[in-house]
């Protein structure tokens, strides 16, 4: 089926519709000074485990997610994006699907990163926005393969010594199969598990990896008293932001870059993470967050 008569398409489009239309006034006066899409949070966590491999300590990993690269995303966020890419140096970077808002602007937004991430290592799964049915996958691995970046779907890669990076196919359109990613695990010490959709997580139990990263939730983008008003996960507030631990696994979800649908984000800023991997007692420390852009201030936690 073409996306232009994908049902969920002609209703995604109606409210890309009405998002165009409020751009400009989303980024006047007091709305700005509101909304958060024009800002940037940098954390760097340092993440602690008994599993993870002696001889990797030290071992990091700069995770990215939902840039939804398109009209809704300015060339200011996208710049400001870019920027921390360059100035967050990682052993790795892991990218959480949805590139692009629109499943065109995904090829076009690996494009456009392709020369920023020259040299370094990159891994990336396929979001919801990126494939569409799967009608898109083959634009999207195209753009991967170009950029000389991995995208284990299904998966099992090796990370680090000792250490596997698990990719699964997006939860909600594409073909997530968890049961061969936990045979492909089976011997590694140590299992990063990158994940567009938390809600995958749900159902596999018992996890068969220490750590998930995940994006899709945007933080809940629009926020009141910490609940998402219009929320994107069938678990709603379960996945929303930030760490959890579920069945002896950790989890930790992102805000993502961009915005989807609508160019407004409250009470869930932008983010960007990179985390240090320590062999350890169990736990994880924000050793640094900055904040960038418009009513942005910098600051510093922790040493
Ligand atoms: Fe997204």
């Amino acid at each position: 089926m073409n996306v232009r008569n994908h049902p969920e398409g002609i209703v995604r489009r109606l409210a890309r519709s009405v998002g165009r239309a409020m751009l400009p006034v989303s980024r006047l006066g007091l709305i700005r000074r509101i909304n958060g899409t024009e800002r940037l949070e940098t954390q760097v966590w340092e993440y602690s485990h008994p599993e993870w491999p002696e001889a990797s300590d030290g071992y990091s990993v700069l995770f990215v997610s939902d840039i939804h690269y398109g009209k809704l995303l300015s060339r200011e966020q996208f710049d400001r994006m870019t920027g921390a890419l360059a100035t967050l140096e990682s052993d790795c970077v892991l990218l959480g699907g949805d590139f692009g808002e629109d499943p065109e602007d995904s090829p076009k937004c690996i494009c456009l990163l392709a020369p920023i991430l020259r040299g370094r290592r990159v891994i990336a799964v396929p979001g919801n926005h990126d494939i569409c049915d799967g009608i898109y996958r083959g634009a999207l691995e195209a753009a991967v393969k170009g950029a000389g970046w991995e995208m284990p779907v299904n998966a099992c890669v090796p990370l680090t010594g000792g250490a596997a990076l698990a990719g699964l196919d997006d939860f909600r359109e594409g073909a997530p199969d968890a049961e061969a990613l936990k045979r492909q695990a089976q011997g590694s010490a140590f299992v990063v598990f990158l994940c567009h959709n938390p809600d995958a997580l749900a159902d596999i139990v018992p996890p068969f990896y220490q750590l998930a990263l995940c994006g899709h939730t945007h933080g809940g983008q629009v926020t009141l008293f910490g609940q998402p008003i219009f929320s994107s996960s069938i678990y709603r507030g379960r996945y929303l932001t930030g760490w959890k631990r579920e069945n002896g696994a950790d989890i930790l979800i992102s805000n993502g870059i961009g915005t989807s649908l609508l160019p407004v984000r409250i009470g869930a800023t932008p983010q960007m993470i990179k985390i240090i991997f320590r062999r350890g007692p169990a736990g994880h420390r924000l050793m640094e967050s900055a904040i960038s852009g418009y009513a942005g201030k910098n600051r510093k936690v922790g040493g």
